[in-house]
């Protein structure tokens, strides 16, 4: 590769640095920012606006070694009905606190595994909903779809009550890469629920896949890629796999040393970017593939891309509401993340009926910083007729800012007419001149490789 050596020089295989689904990250979130900024901000969204919905699910049939998500295993429906039922509860407080006139835009249901839920569980779940909240013209509902746990008469529920978009864990077809995970799932079970949810008429489809898990190589994942390919998915999103046991323990299954070096694993995506790319998908972001006609391209391609919690998104709604344990609210004034734990999610809704435990409170000067991020992660670029424009008190900070980084990024970066952008052979390296701009860098906890 022509550009590894200004890679390798910024750093690429040796910086660990956030995802930046949020500015700042989730473990910068304080506790003193919590029910009371919940209660507070719910009133404030404006009445009449649209919102989003997020409602995490945090159970699984069973657990994935690589998975980094919070989840918890259970073989038995009992915990997750009482779930439901705390769940029905916090949507009923959480919806009488907002102003009355607000529309629902979307509505994704993530976890963990949405599908282990009973059809009843589900019925009971989306009731208390669309109950609650009032579908915007233009509202959208996704869920994220584990296919060796989606039974067609729990699909059959959710596509009654129109889900338009369906996000299905892959991650490698590969019988020794399976093993390695811990996630066996067939190439038959994958294509029955993607064929179940065409004919039910569920317009876009996506599929999750990964790459640098233990044992892939350029044959076995070119294998996977076919594969993935043949069930002519609308979206791709293509992960890198993070490897932080000391976050998620079950990763302790995972050998360190059948892992791909950062070498291998650029490799990897970027043969699962020229495939993608050949086969008509426009690239989205640093992880996201979509097909020319697919709405998160053509707000791609009109410049006015978001990044979220799930990743990318054309979701435009300055307000998203997070139902569940570890949930997570984004409001115009800040963040606020619902208790992790079940348990004390379950304790908070019980005594209050709201679950907040833990948030942020953004400053002016960290909504620069925000815009900035979004605006180079969405786009690779950072538009300062823009950012002058929302922040016209900040001239001179801004600029200070865009000279640091032109100093310390000189041969990726170019600033013409007041647009400061990544060259493409370098786009690589967004998530590091994110975090050169980050206020918080000092604390690299949280955070995995940059490539
Ligand atoms: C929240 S999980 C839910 C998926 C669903 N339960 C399933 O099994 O298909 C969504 C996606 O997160 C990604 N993911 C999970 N653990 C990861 C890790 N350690 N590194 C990178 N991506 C990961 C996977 O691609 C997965 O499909
Ligand atoms: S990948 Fe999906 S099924 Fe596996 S543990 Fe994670 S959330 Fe659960």
């Amino acid at each position: 590769m022509e550009n590894l050596d200004l890679l390798t020089r910024y750093g690429l295989f040796d910086a660990k640095v956030p995802r930046y689904t949020s500015y700042p990250p989730a473990n910068h979130f304080q506790t003193d920012v919590g029910l009371q900024a919940q209660r507070g901000w719910l009133a404030a969204v404006p009445d009449g606006s649209e919102i989003s919905v997020y409602i995490h699910i945090p159970f699984c049939r069973r657990l994935c070694w690589f998975c980094a998500c919070r989840t918890q295993g259970t073989s038995t429906l009992d915990p997750v009905a009482g779930y439901i039922t705390q769940l029905v509860k916090e949507i009923g407080t959480v919806a009488a606190a907002l102003p009355g006139g607000v529309r629902m835009s979307r509505l994704h249901l993530g976890g963990g595994t949405p599908t282990i839920l009973s059809p009843h569980l589900m019925k009971r779940l989306l009731a208390a909903v669309f109950g609650e909240f009032t579908p915007a013209a233009d509202f959208e509902f996704s869920v994220e779809i584990d296919p060796t746990d989606a039974a067609p008469d729990l699909l059959a529920v959710l596509s009654d009550h129109g889900l338009n978009r369906a996000s299905i864990g892959v991650q490698d077809f590969d019988p020794v890469v399976q093993g390695a995970i811990g996630r066996q799932q067939s190439f038959a079970q994958t294509r029955d629920v993607v064929d179940w949810l065409r004919d039910a008429g569920v317009p876009s489809l996506n599929l999750d896949l990964l790459y640098g898990l233990p044992h892939q190589t350029a044959v076995t994942f070119g294998e996977t890629i076919t594969r993935v390919l043949s069930l002519e998915p609308d979206r791709l999103a293509i992960y890198g796999y993070a490897h932080v046991p000391w976050m998620s323990k079950r990763q302790v299954m995972i050998r360190a040393a059948d892992l791909p070096d950062p070498l291998m694993r650029l490799s990897l995506s970027e043969q699962a970017r020229t495939r993608f790319e050949e086969m008509g998908f426009q690239s989205i972001g640093i992880d996201h593939f979509a097909r020319p006609d697919d709405s998160l391209a053509t707000a791609d391609a009109a410049g006015v891309l978001r990044r979220n919690f799930q990743g990318y998104t054309d979701d435009a709604s300055p307000t998203l509401i997070g139902f569940g344990a570890s949930a997570i609210s984004r409001f115009a004034q800040g963040y606020v993340q619902n208790a992790v734990a079940t348990s004390a999610y379950h304790g908070r809704i019980e005594d209050t009926g709201f679950a907040g435990s833990k948030g942020f409170a953004l400053t002016p000067r960290d909504r620069l910083i925000a815009t900035m991020i979004e605006d180079l992660m969405c786009r690779f670029r950072i538009d300062l007729q823009r950012l002058h424009a929302s922040f016209p008190d900040r001239w001179s900070q801004i600029e200070n800012y865009i000279a640091g980084l032109m100093k310390r990024f000189p041969d990726v970066l170019e600033r013409r007419c007041n647009v400061v952008t990544l060259r493409p052979e370098a786009r690589m390296l967004v998530r590091i001149i994110a975090h050169d701009i980050d206020g918080f860098r000092a604390d690299l906890v949280a955070h995995s490789v940059a490539v």
